[in-house]
């Protein structure tokens, strides 16, 4: 179904993200026939382009980016056509009048800050002071969303001077997946597993979100972030509570919203018992953590895993294990919900102990499979194995799998939409620095180093540890 007609400015509009992920996402939808004819698309930044330059540029970024039976040169040329640039400049007046005269009347605008954090209360202004944005104008705003609880209720009040919080996009890319998406579907469209989503049936439930790609490149902001910042402050809490909410009453932005708030707010402060952390070290042919960094003495984590407790009637005393990290064995995302054992077993000690478990794999190979006990086939009496109920959504949904938009595609087009269902309120991030602040005080204060792990492998022993010590463990890292 096309979107309503639409002019979307992108500040930084020849950068990084714009050229890996915007632009191509957006290439991808006028594909899809999502686009009305109309549509235009600016791209604004500080660099000296003009138009025919832009659709150049673009032009290469869709050639690089996206998948090759998606480049059809006819198509790429009438999608350039709705492509123009404006040269602005975000901390002076220039070039905002060229931007107001371009903008059109009557159709949707949104503004996409594709920039530094430190530019969104300069671009939120001057938006406002020449008569670009009206009242229905939506602005999108990237991660890093401050770095801090402290530079996080900055950057929202420096936001609310300009802008109403139902015009304000906070993107978190992890909530535009189809899988993650699919968490809600799968809890809330089915009867069969909320009845045993709670502490009375669930031992524990693993969040692991592994990478194989280490810092390299962008070593000098990731020093500076660490995973804790990087990925558990924003995606991994995001997973945490899609997985452990209350059924909204609706699907609907405020109702999905406030039940993920309460989540965030139910967590309990961590021990710095149930927090490890670790650095990749060198291989023979790559550079350690420390080198990528470009500081010999870095105390940043590339992986973290903790152990969160959510203070509530429905989760008190069930583990949340969660983990990230980077240079590990495989690139693989999952949930996995492990389930007590039966209450009693009619087979006998013997038997042994046999607990259901549904993981959810959010990529890559989608899917979700679940773990379920039967008989041993054959004359032996009654031995039990477990064996799983596969489900690869590639092969269920055939064709339509390959149609799936990526998380950039989906979320943009929802803000053109006007759905902010997929989007961090700004009490929902304060909040989720508000538990991770005192966190990472902590181990700063305590100046303690992460461990060494090796690289491609699953992390520090101690993350091992720290679940052996529960009697649990780690799942396996593979794709
Ligand atoms: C980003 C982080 O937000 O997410 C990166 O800054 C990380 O460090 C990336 O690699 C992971 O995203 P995805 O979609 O590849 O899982």
């Amino acid at each position: 179904i096309p979107v309503e007609d639409f002019d979307l400015v992108i500040f930084g509009g020849t950068g990084d993200l714009a050229r890996r992920k915007i632009l191509p996402g957006l290439y991808r939808r006028f594909c899809s026939g999502q686009m009305p004819e109309t549509a235009r698309i600016i791209g604004a930044a500080r660099s000296e382009h003009d138009t025919a330059e832009f659709r150049q540029i673009v032009r290469d970024a869709i050639r690089e980016f996206s998948k090759k039976n998606e480049c059809d040169d006819a198509l790429i040329g009438t999608f350039l056509e709705r492509l123009h640039y404006v040269q602005v400049d975000a901390k002076g007046e220039d070039g905002w009048g060229d931007l107001r005269d371009l903008m059109r009347k009557d159709v949707v605008k949104a503004y996409y800050f594709s920039v530094a954090p430190s530019l969104f209360g300069d671009l939120a202004e001057r938006l406002q002071a020449h008569g670009i944005a009206d009242e229905d104008a939506r602005i999108v705003v990237e991660k890093p969303f401050g770095r801090d609880l402290a530079s996080a209720k900055k950057l929202n009040q420096d936001l609310a001077k300009h802008f109403d919080e139902t015009q304000i996009y906070r993107i978190d890319h992890y909530l535009g997946k189809e899988t993650v998406q699919n968490l809600m579907a799968v809890r809330f469209g089915n009867i069969l597993f909320e009845p045993l989503w709670n502490s009375q049936y669930v031992d524990h439930i693993q969040i692991t979100v592994a990478e194989t790609v280490g810092v390299g490149g962008r070593g000098e902001y990731y020093d500076k972030s660490g995973a804790m910042r990087d990925m558990v402050q924003n995606h991994l809490m995001q997973l945490l509570c899609l997985i452990a909410m209350e059924p909204p009453s609706r699907f609907d932005p405020d109702a999905v919203r406030d039940e993920k708030l309460k989540v965030i707010r139910a967590l309990e402060p961590i021990d710095h018992h149930h927090i490890v952390r670790g650095q990749y070290d060198a291989t023979e042919t790559e550079p350690s953590y420390r080198e990528d960094a470009g500081d010999p003495r870095s105390r940043t984590e590339s992986f973290i895993a903790l152990r969160c407790m959510i203070s509530n009637w429905r989760w008190a005393g069930t583990p949340f294990y969660l983990r990230t990290g980077k240079k590990l064995k495989a690139r693989a995302s999952e949930i996995a919900v492990v389930f007590k054992d039966a209450p009693h077993s009619i087979f006998g000690e013997e038997a042994g102990r046999h607990a259901n478990v549904l993981s959810i794999r959010l990529q890559p190979n989608e899917g979700m499979t679940l773990k379920v006990t039967i008989k041993e086939p054959g004359p032996g009496g009654m031995r039990l194995i477990d064996v799983p109920l596969d489900m690869s959504f590639a092969d269920a949904l055939g064709e339509e799998a390959d149609d799936i938009p990526d998380a950039y595609e989906r979320l943009i087009m929802d803000v053109i939409r006007g759905n902010q269902t997929l989007f961090m309120r700004g009490d929902e991030v304060q909040a989720a620095w508000a538990w991770t602040d005192p966190l990472i005080e902590s181990w700063e204060a305590r100046s303690d180093v992460p461990k060494l792990y090796d690289a491609y492998s699953s992390g520090p022993e101690d993350a091992a540890m720290m679940l052996h010590r529960e009697g649990r463990r780690w799942r396996e890292i593979k794709e």
